[in-house]
């Protein structure tokens, strides 16, 4: 079970010291928004560059944007690890994918929570992970859609053996919900960066996530 921390939630004017408080997670979530996949523009490459100089923890980059061919490169190049795009986004999936792959980094689909899960089927074989969001995308801080746990189900039915993570609306409650039907990356934004001890609730969603599957 692997926590991944969205510091779209943390303050952007500390990110060293915000990211220090969360070098226990398992990945760190950056979420990269163009103003033209979702409403909001949010940080890009030069910014994902200057933090990984101070933070050992692996990349995980959520690109809601268009174009994530063009751009798969300045990602790799700033030092994600895994590049994850949208199905729905314009550019070819497989040509994506393949793009991602050639850069030495690990590729992953997501699906907005109205997509069906059958257009990430046919890439399967070449990502690493599949991305659930459990809320739209765009914006942090919403509720978790339990009604797309199916989409997860189904993956885990088809054998899929990669990892499966949440993106949106992620507590030390429906995480639980989340692990049950097959997840096994939890992405939490607020509810790590709005807690007391960001420390504490990573340990807790991850102690969560690993009982709810006992
Ligand atoms: C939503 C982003 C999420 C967001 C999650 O568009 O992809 O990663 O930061 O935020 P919370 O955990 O607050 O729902
Ligand atoms: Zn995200």
């Amino acid at each position: 079970m692997k926590i991944s921390p969205s510091i779209l939630a943390s303050d952007y004017a500390n990110l060293e010291s915000e990211l220090k408080k969360i070098e226990s997670s398992d990945y760190i979530h950056v979420d990269v928004m163009d103003g033209h996949f979702v409403p909001n523009i949010s940080i890009g490459a030069p910014v994902v560059s200057a933090i990984k100089k101070v933070c050992s923890v692996p990349f995980d980059v959520h690109l809601m944007i268009s174009d994530p061919l063009k751009y798969a490169e300045d990602f790799a190049n700033a030092g994600a690890d895994i590049i994850c795009f949208h199905v729905e986004s314009d550019s070819d999936t497989s040509e994506t994918i393949d793009k991602i792959l050639s850069l030495g980094k690990k590729a992953a689909l997501a699906v907005k929570p109205g997509t069906p899960v059958e257009e990430v089927i046919p890439y399967l074989d070449r990502l690493s992970m599949v991305l659930v969001m459990t809320v739209e995308p765009g914006f942090g801080g919403q509720s978790f859609m339990e009604g797309v746990m199916p989409k997860i189900e189904k993956l885990r039915e088809l054998g899929y053996k990669g990892e499966i993570e949440v993106d949106g609306g992620v507590n030390a409650e429906t995480i639980r919900i989340a692990a049950k039907a097959g997840a096994d990356v939890f992405v939490a934004g607020s509810a790590v960066f709005r807690s007391e001890s960001p420390k504490d609730t990573i340990r807790l969603l991850r102690d969560n996530a690993a009982n709810a599957v006992i």
